[in-house]
């Protein structure tokens, strides 16, 4: 059993890849479409610099949360045997299997207003599923976590965060790089700084189920 507080963490091969395929497709099947956009910039929220990539089009997801009709299939299928690994009893925020076509800056998974009163943000889960639609291409892609002691190193940003303002990252420091591979449950506490490694590097689009809980 895990305690997630401040901490981040990967479960090798939670899932095989015919079984996340067999999500995906309910997924494509019964989810709603929406849009990924890209995350207000920390620069621009320090310093009330303009912001131009905020909103900016990232790519398509399939969502579900705790109203959705599928939101029991959900829970039998995919929460309860992530909530196995953990100590803490959590609960659906939002769930989403997406295509991302550019990578998401530094940011927290802060969403209050979609928490009830009295509960707090909990863990994210990611789990790999292919790049360009190839699971043999996955690891391309890479989820990364900072600290806040400032100790990045320019070949750190040039290789994992050179999408993200240079000013704005001297203030982080690089913590683990999750490489992706198709099955394995990334975890983080909600509270801890991450993103995307800056993937158009090196391939044009990713796919992933992501889900974040509050407790
Ligand atoms: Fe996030």
């Amino acid at each position: 059993m895990t305690d997630i507080s401040g901490r981040s963490g990967i479960i090798e091969n939670f899932v095989d890849y015919k079984t996340m395929t067999d999500w995906k497709n309910i997924f494509d099947k019964h989810f709603d479409t929406q849009e990924l956009h890209q995350t207000k910039e920390l620069a621009v929220l320090k310093n009330n610099m303009k912001d131009e990539k905020f909103g900016e089009y990232l790519g398509t997801t399939k969502g579900i949360d705790k109203r959705h009709k599928g939101y029991l299939w959900f829970k039998r299928i995919i929460l309860d045997p992530i909530q196995k690994h953990f100590s803490t009893e959590f609960h659906l925020m939002y769930a989403h299997f997406a295509n991302s076509e550019k990578p998401l800056n530094i940011h927290q998974d802060y969403y209050p207003e979609r928490i009830p009163e009295g509960m707090s943000h909990y863990a994210s889960f990611l789990i790999p599923y292919t790049v360009e639609h190839d699971p043999s291409k996955c690891f391309n892609a890479a989820t990364v976590l900072f600290t806040e002691n400032g100790t990045m190193t320019q070949q750190e940003y040039d290789q994992y965060a050179s999408h993200n303002n240079p000013i704005c990252m001297q203030e982080f420091g690089l913590d683990k790089v999750y490489t992706w591979r198709t099955g394995d449950l990334i975890w983080w506490d909600a509270e801890r700084w991450h993103g995307s490694n800056n993937f158009p590097l090196t391939c044009k689009n990713k796919q992933s189920l992501v889900i974040h809980t509050y407790a």
